[in-house]
């Protein structure tokens, strides 16, 4: 592949480029020159010498459980968003522009969980605002809830699973849940809402360890301890308009158990 120089490149093929590597996947720079390993001399294999192999002490490191200690040593939302920031064993961070940790009003009785940010999140670092976030918030409007709102009344608060874009908006891996949880359990916990809604298959493994959104939907359940409703996530809203009529539905239920409680 031909390259171009850095020194005939200016600053927006640069990004341009850069850009593209990071839409392809790319999450770690190795070293400033290409290297072509299938152009590598083959090395011959070392001699085992003639000694005991030192033992290799290998450390153990639960990703979790220190995502645990982190998460509960945080007093605070921003003591928490501080710890999310300084939390290193999940790989999504390297990959990702910006950690998106929360938008709305922490005070709000509703609390949001969606799944992960997508690239519009990633660069604002805020959840939800691309095109889905869009029809999240005329979705909440029809039933006089916004993320702006001062009142907690009529305000949302909203999270995602995980806070760092998966690369190419794939599906998060199991570990990458678990992994982040107990980040996810303290920001429940510190906002203290009175109802959570649980967008999309994600929120519903990552807060009730089940899945298969569609026979979820719409029906309240328990999750950390408040109650909660799944709701089919606004993306596929996007791609099954068809579904809207179901979703309706659902946010009338959120109404009326707002209206309840
Ligand atoms: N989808 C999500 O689940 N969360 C976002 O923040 C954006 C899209």
């Amino acid at each position: 592949m031909e390259s171009t120089q850095p020194q005939e490149m200016d600053w927006h093929l640069a990004r341009a480029l850069l850009e593209w590597q990071v839409e392809m996947g790319v999450d770690e720079c190795i070293s400033d020159e290409p290297v072509d390993r299938f152009d590598l001399p083959v090395e011959a294999p070392k001699a085992r010498r003639n000694q005991p192999e030192a033992p290799v002490v290998r450390q153990e490191i639960d990703a979790s459980d220190i995502a645990r200690q982190a998460a509960q040593g945080a007093a605070s939302l921003e003591a928490l968003r501080e710890a999310m920031a300084a939390y290193e064993h999940c790989d999504l961070k390297r990959g990702a522009r910006n950690l998106v940790f929360s938008d709305g009003n922490p005070k709000a009785r509703v609390m949001i969980l969606g799944e992960a940010p997508g690239r519009d999140e990633d660069r604002e670092g805020r959840p939800f605002v691309g095109r889905a976030g869009q029809l999240l918030d005329r979705m909440l409007g029809a039933i006089g809830l916004a993320r702006g709102a001062e009142e907690p009344e009529e305000a949302v608060y909203i999270t995602n699973v995980l806070p760092w874009r998966p690369p190419q908006n794939r599906d998060p891996k199991p570990e990458e849940i678990a992994m982040m949880l107990p980040f996810v359990q303290r920001h429940v916990a510190l906002v203290q809402p009175q109802v959570l809604v649980l967008m999309g298959n994600i929120a519903c493994q990552a807060a009730m360890n089940k899945r298969g959104i569609l026979k979820l939907r719409g029906t309240w359940a328990q999750a950390f301890g408040l109650p909660a409703l799944p709701m089919t996530h606004p993306a596929y809203l996007l791609r099954q308009p068809q579904a809207k009529r179901e979703a309706w539905s659902d946010l009338l239920s959120l109404r009326a158990k707002l209206e309840d409680l």
